[in-house]
């Protein structure tokens, strides 16, 4: 009888284990992007005013850019203000974020 329990209290740390291990895009960007990119891509006023080259992310910026090259932003960071997150994401949350920003840019009004 106590294997039993055993067994099964593995099954479920596994099970949830494997859960949280799937990258979820959504909330990473909201922890870690969405303060300069904005909720839906688009920057707040006040980042705008402090990064002049910040873009909303919309079709067409996106169109340009490959959930390759996004993850590439993110892994050797483009300059002082879009900086790597190696040190705070993994690749595969890398890519996870690299399809949500994909995902906001489709859904942007022109
Ligand atoms: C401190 C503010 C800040 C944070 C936080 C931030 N970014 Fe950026 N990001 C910028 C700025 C500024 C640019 C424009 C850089 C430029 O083109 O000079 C940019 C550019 C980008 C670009 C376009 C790069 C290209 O191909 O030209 C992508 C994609 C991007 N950010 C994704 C993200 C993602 C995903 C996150 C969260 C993991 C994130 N950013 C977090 C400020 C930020």
């Amino acid at each position: 009888m106590r294997k039993i329990a055993l067994v099964g209290a593995l099954a479920i740390a596994f099970a949830s284990r494997a859960a949280a291990q799937a990258a979820d895009g959504k909330a990473l960007y909201d922890e870690l992007c969405k303060k300069c990119h904005g909720a839906l891509g688009t920057p707040p006023k006040t980042m705008q005013a402090k990064f002049e080259k910040i873009k909303k992310f919309d079709a067409e910026y996106m169109a340009k850019r490959t959930d390759d090259s996004v993850v590439k932003v993110l892994t050797k960071g483009k300059n002082e203000d879009m900086k790597s997150f190696k040190e705070k994401m993994k690749p595969d949350e890398m890519a996870a974020v690299a399809k949500y920003v994909h995902e906001l840019a489709a859904k942007a009004k022109p």
